[in-house]
């Protein structure tokens, strides 16, 4: 269930926001399209990616909204938000400053998003355990107190990907 013209019962948006260099354009391009790149370069501006999901009986569409996470290269945050009903929030755990962000990230959701958006915390790079500077239990300490979920992904290995994605989308449906 993956190909763009397939017809679908639904049809959503979701965003990615976090630090710049957290991986989000990485987890965009594994779950839409199985890629993984090692010298991405910063995001400018705004990108999309599609991918059909099926859930139940149901095939879902996601449009996935990628905009840079460097202040100077953000596209216009109201229009970003608008009708997105999902977000996945990453940070890298290799990197605290990027954790210490996300409060500063839920401000914004507060501001532009819709209250009913289904948030995901999710932790990144979770294959640089031996640089880890958040640990796991911060995360979920975090998540429960903001009334998040959370995972922590790997874009790089392919690990929880797949369902950081889905815990958002089957948490909207
Ligand atoms: P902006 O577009 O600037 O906001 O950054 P971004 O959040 O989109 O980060 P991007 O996906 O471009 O990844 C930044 C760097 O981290 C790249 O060098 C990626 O290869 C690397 N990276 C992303 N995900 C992972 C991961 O799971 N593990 C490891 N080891 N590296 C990763
Ligand atoms: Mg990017």
């Amino acid at each position: 269930a993956n190909s763009f013209d397939e017809e679908c019962d639904y049809l959503f948006k979701a965003v990615l926001i976090g630090d710049s260099a957290v991986g989000k354009s990485n987890l965009l391009s594994r779950f839409a399209r199985d890629e993984f790149s090692l010298d991405s370069k910063p995001t400018i501006g705004v990108e999309f990616a599609y991918r059909n999901i099926r859930v139940g009986d149901k095939i879902i569409k996601a449009q996935i909204w990628d905009t840079a996470g460097q202040e100077r290269f953000r596209a216009i945050t109201s229009s970003y938000y608008r009708g997105a009903l999902g977000a996945l929030l990453v940070y890298d755990i290799t990197r605290k400053s990027t954790f210490e962000s996300v409060r500063k990230w839920l401000r914004e959701l507060r501001e532009y998003a819709s209250p009913e958006m289904v948030v995901v915390l999710v932790g990144n790079k979770s294959d640089l355990g031996q640089s880890r500077e958040v640990n796991l239990e911060d995360g979920h300490s975090l998540a429960q107190l903001e009334n998040l979920s959370f995972m922590e992904t790997s874009a790089k290995e392919n690990m929880n990907v797949e369902e950081a994605f889905l815990r958002m989308i089957t948490r909207i449906y």
